[in-house]
């Protein structure tokens, strides 16, 4: 296992609509133990492979307090969403720092198939469907700053883009 490198935004590469996995063969199960151990290094609730530049329909998930009930979803679709909608604040590990309301389903069902390749279906509310939505999102290019007004997605450009920049300079300096 390894750890693997998260794209921050804006970083263009966010922005690539994945390709579904054509296997889950053990390219697909490195990738998977590899988004595992990154998430959790990060403390994250999720992370889609978009998020670690590899442009397949995968993602990780692991809301549970104790952190031990990974789930796995290759291939995912929502198949249905709620009407009723709830306004949440969303966080994401490639936007770090940043919080903000998101409006999204309080419930979803998702096929998806699982780690071995078996089809598996899922009924989400709560934490969870957002967490799902958040993640299917990245897998076609989005980010949730997207869902936010232009000025306060510029502004959230200009502050980490000067972040990156200060650690950049400061990775200079060091050299
Ligand atoms: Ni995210």
């Amino acid at each position: 296992m390894a750890l693997r490198t998260i794209l921050s935004y804006p970083d263009p590469r966010l922005h690539t609509v994945a390709k579904p996995v054509q296997a889950v063969d053990a390219r697909i199960r490195t990738l998977i133990a590899d988004m595992l151990e990154t998430m959790y290094e990060a403390s994250g609730i999720g992370l889609a492979a978009t998020q670690i530049d590899v442009h397949e329909r995968l993602v990780v998930i692991d809301v549970s307090e104790e952190r031990n009930e990974p789930l796995v979803l290759i291939n995912p679709e929502i198949v249905w969403a709620s009407d009723e909608k709830v306004m949440n604040e969303e966080g994401c590990l490639s936007v770090p720092g940043i919080y903000d309301g998101v409006e999204r389903s309080t419930a979803v069902r998702v096929q998806a198939l699982d780690a071995d390749g078996n089809p598996q279906a899922i009924e989400a509310e709560g934490l969870l469907a957002i967490c799902i939505q958040h993640e299917l999102d990245h897998l076609l290019g989005k980010v949730f700053v997207e869902y936010l007004s232009t000025l306060k997605r510029n502004r959230i450009k200009t502050k980490l883009l000067k972040a990156q920049r200060d650690v950049q300079r400061e990775g200079g300096r060091s050299a």
